[in-house]
């Protein structure tokens, strides 16, 4: 079979150390693929006024499988500041290639797992009967449509008259909003369509029933914002009842869900949401399995088979100029992971996330964040592991 090549795409700050962390550990895996360079993030932002450069959306068009560290942003003044001398009257505008390569690749089926390792000291702990200590064993998979919703872009601050005019066209926009000047008004919109909710759910029914997880949670909110959680709920009725009748059906709340989180995570499995109360409720579950160190997320299109792979963590700046680097490489390792499942190299991914789970519930390496230290440089001579340590460890369980 002809080798893969995959576009890695390191972008900034300790994005490229636990890329290539990750590389090292996918090779000692047996993991036999090519490896392109896309450029992406805040050195090209500056540079070139693109941080998603069209050579990138190019080598990934081609090879279809992406693997991305993480990027900086910054806030407009600084976005503005830190462009080339030459490029400063041309009135560009920052916006992040992570949206950029969701909207124009359509990665509407964004994943992320939440599983808890056993001995990993950052597991959440809850009180039980009788002064009784336990650790939930947490594994659920969270389904997040990616492209729509609430972090669809589709907004105004004084919105154009003709917008306005529509809205005055509903009766509870009339009662309730009329008194507000136009131009005092921030509309943000929460769009969903059919076509892409139905995708997101049954993406989530699928995994429910190839993983064999008991049940499928919608975590919206029906009751109240009717039109978009309501469809999504009604539409998963429709689905579950005619295709996956062997799969339960729950509809929680998410603010009901982010209180129930701590009382009974271990009773959820696979959970789906739209857009913004997916990424709630991901990182919600994500604090229960150790945080930023541990979450990975896959977003894909099942219809071209384009998928980018990478862990929720950001480019951590203030960690990217140590000289040894100790931030956590499993969740970037747990992203490559999912990569691998995505491209039908389950066998080479289990052995990975196996190797994962013995280094950590053997507990002689740990980076920083699994010992509860503040992330200093001197925290490696102080016994935590560093990145590198710690793909080391992983690649000898290998
Ligand atoms: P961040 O995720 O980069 O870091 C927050 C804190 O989490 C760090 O200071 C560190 O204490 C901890 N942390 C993060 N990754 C870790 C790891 N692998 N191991 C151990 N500890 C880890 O978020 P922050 O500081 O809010 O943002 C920094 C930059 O990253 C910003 O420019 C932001 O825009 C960007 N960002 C990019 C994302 C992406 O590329 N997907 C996601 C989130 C933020
Ligand atoms: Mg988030």
């Amino acid at each position: 079979m002809a080798k893969r090549t995959i576009v890695k795409m390191p972008g900034d700050g300790i994005g490229k150390v636990v890329l290539d962390e990750t590389i090292r550990v996918l090779d000692a895996a047996g993991f036999e693929a090519d490896y392109v360079e896309g450029d992406i993030g805040w050195e090209f932002w500056c540079k070139e006024g693109n941080p998603l450069p069209d050579r990138t959306i190019k080598l990934i068009e081609e090879h279809k499988i992406g693997l991305f560290g993480a990027i900086t942003s910054k806030p407009k003044d600084a976005a503005f500041n830190e462009l080339a001398p030459e490029l400063k009257e041309k009135g560009l505008v920052y916006s992040s290639p992570i949206v950029g390569l969701r909207q124009h690749f359509g990665l509407d089926i964004c994943m992320r797992p939440c599983r808890t390792y056993k001995g990993n000291p950052l597991n959440f702990i809850r009180r039980g009967p009788n002064n009784t200590i336990e650790e939930p064993e947490v594994d659920v998979v969270i389904f997040r449509q990616n492209t729509e919703g609430l972090y669809g872009g589709v907004e105004w601050s004084n919105p154009p008259d003709q917008v306005y005019e529509a809205l005055m066209t509903h009766p509870k926009f009339k009662k309730n909003f009329e008194w507000c000047p136009k131009e005092e008004l921030s509309v943000s919109t929460r769009i969903f369509t059919r076509k892409y909710t139905e995708r997101i759910l049954r993406a989530a029914f699928e995994h429910a029933k190839k993983y064999g997880y008991k049940s499928v949670t919608v975590c919206e909110k029906p009751n109240v914002i009717r039109e978009t959680s309501g469809m999504m709920y009604k539409l998963a009725q429709e689905i579950q009842k005619k295709d996956y009748p062997g799969i339960a059906l729950w509809n929680t709340n998410i603010d009901a869900q982010m209180m129930w989180l701590t009382k009974n995570p271990e009773d959820y499995g696979v959970i789906v949401a739209g857009n913004m109360f997916g990424d709630i409720v991901s990182d919600g579950f994500a604090g229960l399995i150790g945080g930023l160190g541990f979450a990975c997320s896959a977003q894909f299109n099942p219809e071209s088979g384009i998928g980018v792979f990478e862990p929720t963590h950001g480019s951590a700046p203030k960690y990217a100029d140590y000289e040894t680097s100790i931030v956590n490489p499993i969740a970037m390792v747990e992203s490559a992971c999912m990569m691998l499942d995505f491209i039908n190299e389950n066998k080479v991914a289990e052995k990975i996330r196996k190797a994962v789970a013995e280094v950590v519930a053997e507990g002689k390496v740990r980076t920083y964040d699994m010992m509860k230290m503040a992330g200093r440089p001197d925290v490696v001579e102080k016994g935590a592991a560093s990145t590198q340590q710690m793909a080391d460890a992983i690649i000898a369980k290998l």
